[in-house]
């Protein structure tokens, strides 16, 4: 049988870690560095939590092939950037992408260490990026991790739609050079027996002339003729090996039990969480509807208009997207009457981390702005607990 060893780039405060552990999978090594910081939050609750692997922090390009351990399973959760090359960037000794584009790391130490197995996470945007040519920067994913002679499935998840307290979504994409494992997931179709399809089931969407909505189409294999011309709409499920990609909508089958907001909320909350009489106001009015004149920096003056978002926030619901400001005063922090006071107030981190699937207080010792931030940044732990789990029986059966 295999080690289920695992590398973890980007590791944030551990999501991946976490939800790989609880299915039996063990971190050799993970990296994880926040430009700019003097303080590196993040790292130093990794650290703390996960001692017993060597963990790095620096910048990843700057981390020689040499030091990555070889392991099965590459993990990480990177940003969206312009992934596009230039001509005279793609020379014969191979690809150079812009600077400080971490999908290039990423794309390195893939073509250094060849793991088996690769599970990213990514916005859901990533697959309409960029706006002017839509699909170009994931094509150029697929194009990439195809010619290093990976097979690629791809699937936007939002966890409150498989049960967890979150509607978040998100881009998973799962890429494979096995080739018993490729015969297993995509001998009929990635819709039937695929990876994600089996962590999390679902049906393809049927369009409103019947049809099915899937679509094909060629990847291009030289990433400058990518960037320059290639354009696609990919669905939010999809499957693509030897430059073929195939892609469909798909709704979620689930049956519950489904989480709600009301059920992480903590009791007995200390009052620095509760709005202060004075702020109401404020906070109306950044939830509400609005349709006001605006100006610009430099002087221009638009329409600006924007609907109203749920004031206070629904108990009986999952909870929106966490984002990296959440507790700060702003339209997209959760603000909530409190079952106990009947008052409104504001998250508490632990709150966030349980939203998350942390255990309480995992980044405790940082400010409450870095823990809201950390918790911004993570994933909902328990679907990756769920592919862990899939990626297991593939490997033992
Ligand atoms: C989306 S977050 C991933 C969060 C993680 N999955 C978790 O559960 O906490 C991306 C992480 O990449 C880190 N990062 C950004 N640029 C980096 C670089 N050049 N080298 C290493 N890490 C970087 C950020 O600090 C951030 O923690």
């Amino acid at each position: 049988m295999l080690d289920k060893t695992v590398v973890e780039l980007f590791a944030g405060v551990g999501g991946f870690r976490v939800g790989l552990e609880k299915s039996g999978w063990k971190t050799l090594f993970a990296n994880q560095w926040e430009p700019g910081a003097k303080t590196q939050w993040a790292f130093d609750c990794y650290n703390r939590h996960f001692p017993d692997s060597t963990n790095s922090n620096i910048d990843i390009a700057k981390v020689p092939e040499s030091e990555i351990p070889n392991h099965e399973l590459l993990v990480g959760g990177f940003p969206c950037q312009d992934y596009s090359v230039a001509a005279t960037l793609a020379t014969s000794k191979g690809i150079q992408g812009k600077k400080g584009v971490l999908w290039w790391e990423i794309r390195r130490i893939v073509d250094s260490k060849r793991p088996r197995f690769i599970l990213l996470e990514n916005v859901d945007r990533l697959l309409k990026s960029p706006a002017k040519q839509r699909g170009r920067d994931f094509g150029i994913i697929l194009s990439c991790l195809n010619s290093l002679g990976y097979s690629v499935e791809w699937r936007v998840i939002n966890a409150a739609d498989y049960g967890f307290a979150q509607r978040r979504r998100r881009t998973f994409i799962f890429a494979t050079r096995d080739e018993s494992i490729q015969n297993t997931l995509y001998k009929n179709s990635y819709l039937e027996e695929g990876f994600f399809k089996r962590a999390f089931p679902c049906s393809a969407k049927v369009s409103n002339t019947g049809g099915s909505k899937k679509k094909n189409f060629s990847i291009p294999e030289n990433l400058v003729e990518l960037t320059e011309k290639f354009k696609a709409e990919f669905g939010n499920s999809g499957f693509c090996r030897d430059f073929k990609a195939h892609t469909n909508e798909v709704t979620p089958l689930f049956n519950g039990p489904y989480t709600v907001l009301g059920d992480i909320l903590q009791k007995d909350v200390p009052e620095k969480y509760y709005v202060k009489d004075l702020d109401i106001a404020k906070w109306q009015y950044m939830k509400g509807a609005k349709k006001e004149k605006r100006v610009t920096k430099e002087g221009f003056e638009y329409n600006y208009s924007e609907g109203p978002i749920a004031y206070p926030d629904y108990l009986d619901k999952p909870a929106r997207t966490m984002l990296t400001t959440e507790g700060s005063k702003n339209r997209s922090s959760h603000i909530v009457e409190d079952p106990q006071t009947h008052r409104l107030r504001i998250l508490t981190p632990v709150e966030c981390e349980r939203i998350d699937g942390f255990d309480d207080n995992w980044t405790s010792g940082m400010t409450d702005h870095m823990r809201y931030f950390c918790m911004g940044n993570a994933l909902v732990v328990g679907l990756i607990e769920k592919m862990g789990r899939v990626l297991s029986e593939l490997i033992e059966n």
